[in-house]
């Protein structure tokens, strides 16, 4: 006789990397009932700073200690996990996680990973243990893009012709939410190709990830559609939750918080009433992470796949690896594509993208806290300064005084 599977109740979670992010993983877990008890962060002043805002009783200095403990058995035993460190962290850390025989579930920040091999090994790791994995695509359930995608699946601008983004702060970075926006709205078709074009004429960083100082790229699904993404070429109307959607019968204009309509019973530009109240509408805090959260573990209970599911979010990293591999093939790409690294980090390596501007520097450096004055930040955070905020005044301060 078959066993009934176990539902998880009463779950329990850690959380890797005490910065910006993780205050929304925390909150997240919180308003979904499931208790947060551990963090784990190298810098004492972050761990301090989290188990004192959210009463959380233990906490590791190490990854490989937290890994090495919750193996051994004892008080901290989580279903699920949050990685929030940055980008060339999460695939060994996440794959650690997969293969600890006692996560269920676990939330990784996006990108998933800087290049293919090392996401396809999370997915593979997650599929042999049983662990489900989702990305930080939390976009997909604000309820912007679910009018906009239903309104394209219900025909009302007619065959979708093109998708246009438009963003800023690194492709891999602002970038991946626009990609993955624009394929959401679509209803995740399978991309065809992809033709891509990159500058990097500086040294140009995020998150210690070598980033270009602008792109372009052109992605044709299997279907009518196109998508068009352009990233910090223009700053005239960036927003990469902002996808205009132009169809043969209609356009959408949207955001993860508004729609608007055009169609031939719209009488010009119609705002749509989404029926939730403004201030519901999270984005990237802790109501959007709560919604991940459910589906989660909803998932991991039998229900449906999430929608940020990593088989759903690997598409959007393939599509941005494809684009450097376009520029640094000169061609189109089809998928799947088969370069398993990150391309632009080859087409450096490989001389064909000399910096014109000497000097390393990286767009995300401001959230280095190794050695702010601790005493400052938590007189800001004690006027309720959000961390990345607060990170930033600090480093303003710094250059000041230098
Ligand atoms: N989904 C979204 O909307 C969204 C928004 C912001 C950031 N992110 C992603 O979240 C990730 C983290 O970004 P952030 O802005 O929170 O960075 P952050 O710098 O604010 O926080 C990272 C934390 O990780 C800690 N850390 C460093 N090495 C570690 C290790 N080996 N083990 C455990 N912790 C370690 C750091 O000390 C720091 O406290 C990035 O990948 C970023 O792209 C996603």
């Amino acid at each position: 006789m078959c066993r009934a599977p176990r539902k998880y109740t009463d779950l329990t979670a850690v959380v890797i990397g005490c910065g910006d992010i993780a205050h929304s993983h925390i909150t997240g877990y919180r308003l979904s009932g499931v208790k947060v008890i551990a963090v784990v962060d190298p810098l004492e002043a972050a761990r301090r700073q989290f188990q004192s805002e959210y009463s959380i009783p233990f906490a590791f200095a190490s990854f490989d200690e937290f890994i090495q403990k919750i193996k051994c058995g004892g008080e901290v035993q989580p279903e699920l996990v949050s990685i929030c460190t940055w980008n060339g962290l999460h695939a060994q850390q996440t794959i650690a996680c997969a293969q600890s025989n006692i996560i269920k579930g676990i939330v990784c920040e996006k990108p998933i990973a800087v290049g293919m091999g090392e996401a396809r090994r999370m997915m593979q790791v997650c599929e042999d243990n049983d662990v489900k994995l989702v990305i930080g695509h939390q976009r997909r359930y604000t309820p912007g893009w679910n009018r906009a995608r239903k309104l394209i699946t219900d025909g009302a601008i007619g065959e979708v012709l093109r998708v246009e983004c438009t963003n800023l702060n690194g492709l891999l970075n602002c970038g991946s939410h626009g990609i993955d926006g624009s394929l959401y709205v679509l209803g995740d078709p399978t991309v065809q190709w992809v033709m891509g074009a990159v500058q990097r004429k500086t040294d140009r960083f995020e998150r210690n990830t070598p980033v270009e100082d602008g792109c372009m790229a052109l992605i044709q699904t299997m279907g009518s559609a196109q998508i068009f993404i352009q990233s910090d070429l223009s700053r005239k109307d960036a927003a990469h939750g902002r996808l205009i959607v132009r169809g043969t019968n209609g356009m959408i204009d949207t955001t993860e918080s508004w729609v608007k309509l055009f169609n031939e019973s719209s009488n010009g530009w119609k705002l749509l009433d989404l029926g939730i109240p403004e201030e519901e509408i999270d984005i990237m805090g802790g109501m959007a992470n709560a919604r991940l959260t459910k589906h989660l573990v909803n998932w991991i209970n039998g229900g449906p796949e999430s929608e940020c599911s990593i088989r759903k979010a690997m598409k959007t990293l393939e599509v941005t690896m494809a684009l450097s591999e376009s520029a640094r093939r000169n061609e189109c790409m089809y998928l799947p594509l088969k370069e398993e690294q990150y391309p632009l980090e080859l087409m450096i390596s490989e001389g064909l993208l000399k910096p014109k501007i000497e000097g390393r520097y990286d767009i995300r450096a401001y959230l280095t806290r190794d050695n702010v004055d601790e005493k400052r930040y938590d007189e800001l955070r004690s006027k309720n300064l959000a961390h990345h905020q607060i990170m930033l005044q600090l480093h303003m301060e710094n250059q000041k005084h230098k």
